[in-house]
């Protein structure tokens, strides 16, 4: 019914990460298509960003906040344990205590969890539910490690669902399988625990990727999205408009639109200007290409996401 998006102002670019890390613009550019990103500002973090996304959707959706029946936020980023970042959102919104709020972690695939969850909570009942993702992995990011910390960038988008003329999610899935060459630990007190092992080093709670096994993994999770999708809605290539991949990488991009015989100029492309926002990615980009006018009417949109888990999925909207 409307979406939002929130990007941090500062803009880190190539040319700055070379000042930090043995890289280069140029090397860069050719193995992701990422030029620049965005890093949160201190005092920012999912949930503020979230807040701001969805002020934005509510805004285009056209309905107060205390209308919705759900709010769920997905990251893979959050300060907090405990509470859920969704509950801070709820409080931001001005609407404690009007409706569930929860978080829910899969990885990139996270905005494409959310909906599929939201879909099947609203639909039956012509709900609203806010569906986020927001995500700060540069604070997880390890920036001594250049294949990893030259990746992410953060930012935050958002979309209302509910009962609605405009458009229709027609079909979607969601696939998960385990895969540890893509995980980020967190941080507890074995130091203070009597029941686990005392540990003198610091441990390193970092972003860990097998890059190259990731990518394979990653085309072959957008081609399997791409059969899936047209098998159960039963279209063909050609009936698809535009393609929404996860922004991880301009070369998976172009792998996706090869494989689905889309033309690259269908497939929304902001991975230069933002890299990889994990769960916010698709409901940014999504966002962008509906303010730019480049989805209208009528138009059948795939929205395809893989990621940390690994998870995958794909949702096909007529918009
Ligand atoms: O959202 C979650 C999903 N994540 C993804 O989809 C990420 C998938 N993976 C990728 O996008 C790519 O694997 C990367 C962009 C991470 C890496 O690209 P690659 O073409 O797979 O490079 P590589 O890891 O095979 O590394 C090739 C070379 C290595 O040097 P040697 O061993 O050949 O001498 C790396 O050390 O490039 C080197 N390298 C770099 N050089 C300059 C790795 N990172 C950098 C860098 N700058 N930032």
């Amino acid at each position: 019914m409307g979406t939002g998006a929130y990007l941090p102002e500062r803009v880190l670019t190539n040319k700055e990460l070379e000042q930090i890390i043995a890289t280069s613009d140029e090397w860069i550019m050719e193995r992701t298509g990422i030029r620049e990103r965005r890093i949160a500002a201190p005092e920012e973090d999912i949930a503020t960003m979230g807040a701001a996304a969805s002020l934005q959707a509510l805004e285009n959706a056209g309905i107060e906040a205390d209308r919705l029946s759900y709010i769920i936020l997905s990251t893979n980023s959050s300060p907090y344990l405990y509470p859920a970042a969704a509950i801070r959102v709820q409080d931001a919104l001005g609407v404690n205590g009007k409706m569930a709020a929860f978080d829910l972690q899969a990885g990139c695939c996270g905005f494409n969890y959310a909906l599929y969850v939201a879909e099947r909570m609203v639909a039956p009942e012509g709900k609203y539910a806010l569906v986020i993702g927001s995500d700060t992995n540069s604070r997880w990011s390890d920036w001594t490690d250049r294949s990893t910390c030259i990746l992410f960038g953060d930012g935050a988008g958002a979309a209302v669902i509910g009962p609605s003329e405009q458009g229709r999610l027609k079909e979607s899935f969601i696939a998960s399988s385990l895969n540890m060459k893509l995980y980020c630990e967190t941080e507890f007190n074995r130091e203070v625990s009597p029941f686990l092992p005392h540990q003198t080093q610091t441990q390193r709670h970092y972003i860990y990727m097998d890059g190259p096994e990731i990518f394979k993994f990653a085309v072959t999770a957008v081609k399997e999205s791409l059969r899936r999708i047209m098998e159960i809605a039963n279209i063909s290539r050609e009936d698809l408009d535009y393609l929404i991949i996860h922004q991880a990488n301009w070369r998976i991009l172009d792998a996706g639109a090869r494989f689905a015989k889309v033309p690259i100029e269908k497939v929304i492309v902001n991975v230069d200007r933002y890299g990889n926002t994990s769960a916010a990615s698709v409901p940014i980009a999504l966002h962008e290409a509906l303010m730019e006018g480049k989805i209208k009417k009528g138009d059948k949109v795939l929205l395809i996401s893989f990621g940390a888990g690994a998870t995958w999925g794909a949702a096909l909207v007529e918009w």
